[in-house]
Parts: structure tokens; C-alpha cells; sequence
């Protein structure tokens, strides 16, 4: 399928930030910590949820749709992941397997996980991280097996501040003896709803400074929660508003989430207002160029770089420097095709003022995919953008959402 889109319409109208891929993932991989059910609201649906629950119904959990958008797992009858499970390829977030099965069944195997392709995706700091509980870990090329049914508590420093290893840290001293101290853990908004998550089911999970206090062997019950908003989801829009010169609010926002690109938008004079749970922007008079680094919270969300590239290109020029992932720019060469005027060196892209053009061109990747998205919105002509399958992985209605604020956008069979 492809994205079919006629460029040049400022985007006008109002819009709610779905539930947040990043937060319900590992939610959705943790019902495996407790017997009784878990029930979340406001699920979006998403590519890389729906392999998850795949994963999960393959494991024995029993799935169940609600008709408000809600989905219940209950995961008593649930057995191992084993590497049989080849959809844990697709998704970076099947990572989140390996915790989750120490805490539950003391082993857990899966091929290795997959996910948005930009440069080594590697897991040395989960298994180290798991390697200090006491667990063992066995990888080859392909997959990836853990074992430990004592695990101990442990006092474990990150490196970096890896969003996964801090998720897969947390999952496994749940069941460790005794108290863990995870120092220099991630604290990006879904690691922390994660915390907030396992905190309603009863762990005892308390960040201080710079560490994370995790006791492992506290009961767990099952619970119903609601899937926090998509801060990157919601960013795209208002960065695809400012890109076309429109009027957009985005409801469902968190302040602290969105506060990079606020203050980003207030350097590039993006007109914006903040109020309650919602983001409005407004048309520009001028929009200025900038420079930008995209790192671990609080820096700004290396997820929102691709869109923001296009709306530097409608400005006098900057730079934007990814510190997160150093290989996140193949969707670059892909705006060039649409007359961006760029230049990648390892790690950043210097963007010049581009008059973009329609042009057809392949995502490669999700927030990639939805970079290109946003340059074909501006753009003057038709776009064809092929690969409409990597963004469904991370966007709900795509199309649709930004076809309700205006957009001459469709989804065909690809041309
Ligand atoms: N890293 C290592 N070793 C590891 C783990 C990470 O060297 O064992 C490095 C990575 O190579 C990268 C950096 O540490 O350079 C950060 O990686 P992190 O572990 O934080 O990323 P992740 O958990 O694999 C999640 C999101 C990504 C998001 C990053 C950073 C999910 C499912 N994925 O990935 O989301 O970019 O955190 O915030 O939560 C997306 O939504 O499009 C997406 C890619």
C-alpha cells in the first residue's frame, strides 16, 4: 500500500493524540507479570501492537477486544516464548519478552528482535543488566535465550540511558531477592508510565536522583489502566501544521513530553498555545532556521528528528544532530528526491531552504516514513509514498486523521 498526496493545503482542525506505542508495548508484554487480568484503555491501533498480541496469544495469553477500544489480557495459561515465535523479529519491543519470562517462568527464548532498521540495534546493556540479576544469557545471530530461576538483587549502572534496558531491568528485579538500584536509567515519559503501571499493580519501584529502587517479590494483581498519549504521534501533527502554514490542535498532550518541541517551535517563531491538554499552532509570518540535538530525556525526542528536518527545510537552514541513534538519516536521500537541499555526515544533517516537490519515494522506516509524509504535504504536486505498512506500525488512522484536518491524502493499492 502507498500514500497518495497532493500537497500544498495548510492542515486546519483538531485532532486527539492516540495512546502511545511506546508506553503500551511494554504494558502489554508486563501482563505477563501478574495472574490476575489486565485491561487497558485507549489501545491504539497500531502495526507493532498488533504483533505484540500475536506474540502474546501465540504464548497462551488469552486476547480480548472491547468495544470501547479497550483490550484484556489474561495471561494464567500463558507458557514461555520459545524461538519458534517469529514474529519477535518484526519488533524492537519483543525484547521486553526476555524480562518479563525470568520474572514469570525463569527462561525465556526469542529470535532476535527486530524493529525501524537505522544502523546495530544491540543488546549488550540488557544482558548485562541481566547478567548482574544473576540471570545467564545465550545468543547467537538469530536469537537469544535467558535463564534464571534465583535471581538476586543488584546494583547495576547504565552506560546510557537505554529506554529498553531500563524496561527489561525493572521487568526482571520484580522477581529478584531483595532490593535493586538501576543508576542512570532512562526517564523518558513511557519508561516512567511503565513505572506508573507496575506501581498499580503492586511493585514497590521508587526513582531517587539518578536511581531507580526496585523490590523485587512484591505481589502482583492485575489491574485497568489507561495507555498515556503519543507525544511523538502528537508532535508529528503539530510539526506537519507548522510545515504547511496551518492551524491544528492536538489534544491529549502532556506539557513535559512536548516541551522540546514547544521550545523548539518558539526558536523556529512556530506561533503556538498551550492550554489544558491541548497544543494549538498557528500559522507563522517567518519561520526561523535552527540547530538541534536530538538526545535522552529531556533533550529532544530523537523520534520527532525526521518530521522536524522537513520543517527546517522551510526555513533559512540548520542543522539537526541525532546523539540517540547515529544512522537515523536514511530517509534523508529519500527527501532529496523531493528537492530537499541536504547534507548527512555521520550523525547529523545539515538542512539548507528547499522548495520541495511531489515526487514517489519508500519510507524506510516508521517516523521516517512519516517525515516523508510531511514533506509530500508541503509539497508542491503529487506524492506517492510507498511503505505505508512501516508507518501503520507506529500511527493509527494516518491518512485519516490528517484527511479530517484538510489533507488531500489516500491510501491505494501500490501504483
Ligand atoms: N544501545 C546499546 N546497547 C543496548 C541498548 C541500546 O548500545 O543494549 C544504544 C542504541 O544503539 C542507541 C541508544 O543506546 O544508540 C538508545 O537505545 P535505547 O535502548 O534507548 O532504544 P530502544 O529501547 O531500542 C526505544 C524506542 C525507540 C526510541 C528509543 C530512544 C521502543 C519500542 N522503541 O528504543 O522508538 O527511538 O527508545 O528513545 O520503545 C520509534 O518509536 O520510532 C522508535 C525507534
Amino acid at each position: 500500500m502507498a500514500f497518495l498526496i497532493c500537497g500544498g493545503v495548510p492542515l486546519v482542525g483538531e485532532i486527539r493524540a492516540q495512546g502511545a506505542k511506546n508506553a503500551v508495548l511494554p504494558m502489554l508484554f508486563a501482563s505477563l507479570l501478574c495472574e490476575g487480568g489486565v485491561t487497558l484503555y485507549g489501545v491504539p491501533q497500531i502495526g507493532d501492537v498488533g504483533v505484540a498480541l500475536s506474540l502474546l496469544t501465540q504464548m497462551g495469553v488469552a486476547v480480548s477486544h472491547g468495544g470501547d477500544g479497550s483490550v484484556t489480557l489474561d495471561a494464567r495459561a500463558a507458557s514461555a516464548p520459545t524461538y519458534a515465535l517469529a514474529d519477535a523479529a518484526a519488533i524492537r519491543a519483543s525484547a521486553y519478552l526476555l524480562g518479563a519470562s525470568l520474572f514469570r517462568f525463569g527462561e525465556g527464548a526469542i529470535p532476535y528482535p527486530g524493529g525501524c532498521s537505522f544502523g546495530k540495534r544491540p543488546l549488550d546493556y540488557h544482558k548485562n543488566a541481566f547478567l548482574a540479576l544473576g540471570a545467564e544469557w545465550e545468543e547467537d545471530e538469530t536469537s537469544i535465550r535467558v535463564r534464571g530461576r534465583h535471581l538476586h538483587g543488584a546494583r547495576f549502572s547504565l552506560p546510557y540511558p537505554s529506554v529498553g534496558a531500563t524496561v527489561n531491568f525493572i521487568l526482571a528485579a520484580l522477581c529478584a531477592e531483595g532490593e535493586s538500584v538501576l543508576y542512570g536509567f532512562a526517564r523518558e515519559g513511557h519508561v516512567m508510565d511503565l513505572v506508573a503501571f507496575l506501581q498499580r499493580m503492586g511493585a514497590f519501584i521508587r526513582p531517587e536522583g539518578n536511581a531507580l529502587y526496585i523490590r523485587g517479590k512484591c505481589p502482583l494483581a492485575g489491574l485497568s489502566y489507561t495507555v498515556p498519549p503519543d507525544a511523538v504521534e502528537a508532535g508529528t501533527y503539530l510539526i506537519a501544521a507548522a510545515a504547511t502554514g496551518g492551524e491544528v490542535t492536538v489534544r491529549g498532550v502532556r506539557y513535559g513530553e512536548i516541551s522540546p518541541l514547544l521550545l523548539c517551535f518558539g526558536e523556529m517563531g512556530v506561533p503556538f498555545r498551550f492550554l489544558g491538554d491541548a497544543v494549538t499552532v498557528y500559522p507563522a509570518r517567518h519561520l526561523r532556521g535552527t540547530s538541534v540535538s536530538a538526545a535522552p530525556y529531556p533533550g529532544f525526542p530523537t523520534d520527532l528528528h525526521p518530521p522536524l528536518t522537513v520543517l527546517l527545510s522551510r526555513t533559512a537552514g540548520g542543522v539537526i544532530c541525532d546523539l540517540v541513534w547515529h544512522d537515523r538519516f536514511s530517509y534523508v536521500n529519500e527527501l532529496e528526491k523531493m528537492g530537499l537541499c541536504a547534507c548527512c555526515s555521520k550523525g547529523s544533517v545539515r538542512v539548507r531552504q528547499s522548495c520541495l516537490q511531489g515526487a514517489t519515494v519508500t519510507a524506510p522506516d516508521l517516523r521516517g516514513g512519516a517525515a516523508l509524509v510531511t514533506a509530500a504535504l508541503v509539497a508542491r504536486g503529487e506524492s506517492v509514498i510507498r511503505g505505508e505498512h512501516l508507518i501503520a506500525r507506529g500511527y493509527e488512522g494516518f491518512a485519516e486523521k490528517l484527511y479530517r484536518l484538510g489533507a488531500n491524502i489516500r491510501i491505494s493499492a501500490e501504483p
